[in-house]
């Protein structure tokens, strides 16, 4: 099933889409997550709060919430490892603090 996932992600972000073990995960949050779940994931008017939501979500998980969606929550326009390094900063920085 993650193939499937990986491959779809893949095929909607095109070729330049190139992992990057270097992406700031927080600064990916901050500029597309923030609005909806708040500086410290703790929700908004708009978005869950994650501690909740988050809590028992592996990495990977996140990252597929990011890129295709969950619920009310549209996809966010992210590749795939912005999307990982996004889902690592959530989890590990504010989520498992
Ligand atoms: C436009 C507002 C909005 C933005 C932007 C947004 N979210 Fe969400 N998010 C939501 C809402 C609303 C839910 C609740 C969805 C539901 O369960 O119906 C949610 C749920 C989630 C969940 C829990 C999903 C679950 O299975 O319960 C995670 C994890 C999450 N968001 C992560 C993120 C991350 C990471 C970003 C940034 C890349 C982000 N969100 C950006 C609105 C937003």
């Amino acid at each position: 099933m993650r193939w499937l996932i990986l491959a779809l992600a893949l095929a909607a972000c095109g070729p330049e889409a190139s992992p990057d073990e270097e992406l700031d995960g927080g600064a990916i949050y901050l500029a597309n997550c923030e609005s909806c779940h708040g500086y410290d994931g703790r929700g908004s008017d708009t978005g869950a709060d994650l501690y909740w939501a988050a809590e028992g979500m592996t990495v990977e998980e996140v990252a597929d919430v990011v890129v295709l969606g969950e619920g009310s929550m549209r996809a966010v326009d992210l590749d795939d490892a912005e999307a990982e390094a996004v889902a690592a900063f959530l989890l590990d920085v504010l989520v498992r603090r």
